[in-house]
């Protein structure tokens, strides 16, 4: 039965049921945690052979004979550029290979943005107004990183299939302050949402009135789908951004943190020639060259696309009962009682949750006072503030089953606590 549909007195019956239920909870003194999207140990374990891809007899020359222990090849080595161009769906040519971080790479691009301009603009620092796009629900760090630079960030509205674009077009096209949008464009953190074909198609042809307006692609998950038979792919943003007479309004970047190690893979990014040559002008100020023998390691252990879809299974196989054990728990507890909606992704490291009643900061609170953190209610949104007070991040990967099953009863526990009391005035 729906709460809505309950009497005074059997809503009340209800909270003192589920308040008992807390209190048992309690006395088990739990100390768990779904707050971050991490690898778990066993997935971490699938790939150990990469640091034996490498020995001290090996042949450390890349594909174009460069000794790979020594300085050289700012933008990475040809075989690791072939191997992103496969997972991006793009050239060679359009890929910088970078260090171990894609976040590092996007920060180090909208430096760039803010202090020398990009393709001869004026630095973004000069301009007071400066904004930013944020499609929300979304990750915490992005928006944190334009916090930093001192944008102003703008929500836009998710929709099953991508950001609102008629809002994005609209705000882009009148607003030459505008310099940017962040998007999770398969798997997004947290939704899952995969973009469609005409959402792609419609950032491409963005005309915004910025000419340094850039499309920050974050392709995180673009392999990390839960069940390989059942992958959704997204058409490739470079050339579709190429065929609308845009190139240059895009970077897109994707890392092996969640492929291989956690820190500890290799990142990289692809965009238009021009743009290339523009980071890679100010990249070569920065470092004489990245880590190119954990290219060298990484390439040689995956080989290609069909090495990193083999290898992305066996991630599937072991985070997939996680999902699945958070939804089935989602639906016996809550299912049918019209007070809270979820996602269930296809891929990705997310459930995305929302409250119907604005108690989201609250249940999250009582879970933290009951030994579960979750990510506190307000992260996905700018400036870690939710103004429905709605939306709680799941992180389902990095715990063991039975500690997600046990966390996520409480947290429908205190979800339908923290419901009534709101349906009660209390
Ligand atoms: C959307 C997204 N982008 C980037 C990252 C971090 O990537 P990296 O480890 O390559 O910096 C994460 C990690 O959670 C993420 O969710």
């Amino acid at each position: 039965m729906q709460y809505s549909e309950m009497s005074k007195e059997q809503l009340m019956q209800e909270l003192e049921k589920n308040e008992a239920r807390l209190e048992e909870m309690k006395e088990r003194h739990l100390s768990l945690d779904l707050s971050r999207g991490k690898p778990d140990q066993a997935q971490l374990n699938l790939s150990m052979a990469v640091l034996d891809a490498l020995k001290a007899d090996s042949v450390t020359d890349s594909g174009n004979g460069l000794d790979c222990r020594n300085y050289g090849a700012l933008d990475g080595i040809p075989e690791a550029k072939s191997l992103f161009a496969e997972i991006l769906q793009t050239t060679p040519e359009h890929v910088f290979v970078g260090g171990n971080s894609s976040l590092t790479l996007m920060f180090e691009v909208m430096s760039h943005a803010m202090i020398d301009g990009l393709l001869g603009e004026a630095p973004q620092i000069f301009d007071a107004e400066r904004k930013f796009l944020c499609p929300v629900p979304g990750y915490d760090r992005h928006f944190g990183m334009t916090e930093h630079f001192g944008y102003k960030l703008i929500t836009v509205p998710m929709k099953n299939d991508g950001p609102d674009m008629d809002v994005v077009e609209e705000l882009v096209r009148k607003d030459p302050s505008i310099k940017g949008i962040w998007c999770v464009p398969k798997y997004a953190n947290p939704t899952g949402v995969v973009y469609s074909d005409e959402v792609v198609r419609r950032f491409a042809r963005l005309k915004p009135a910025a000419r340094d307006f850039r499309i920050y692609w974050d392709n995180a998950y673009c392999v990390h789908v839960l069940d390989p038979e059942n992958d959704q792919p997204i058409l490739d943003i470079l050339s579709e951004c190429e065929k609308a007479g845009n190139p240059d309004m895009v970077y897109e970047f994707t890392s092996t943190s969640k492929i291989s190690f956690a820190g500890g893979g290799v990142a990289a990014l692809a965009s238009s020639p021009a743009n290339l040559i523009d980071i890679k002008s100010f990249m070569t100020v920065a470092t004489i060259g990245y880590d190119k023998l954990n290219m060298l390691r990484h390439v040689r252990y995956f080989k290609n696309l069909s090495g990193i879809k083999n290898h992305m299974a066996k991630h599937a196989a072991l985070i997939r009962p996680k999902f699945e054990a958070v939804e089935t728990i989602l639906d016996k507890e809550l299912g049918g009682l019209g007070i809270a909606e979820w996602t269930t992704p296809a891929g990705g490291y997310f459930i995305s949750f929302n409250t119907k009643a604005p108690v989201a900061s609250n249940v999250t609170t009582l879970c933290k006072e009951c030994g579960v953190v979750f990510t506190p209610a307000g992260a996905t949104f700018p400036y870690g503030k939710d103004p429905a007070n709605s939306n709680i991040r799941i992180a389902p990967t990095y715990a063991v089953i039975d500690d997600i099953k046990t966390a996520t009863e409480l947290f429908a526990i205190a979800v339908k606590v923290e419901t009534l009391k709101n349906l009660l005035g209390k």
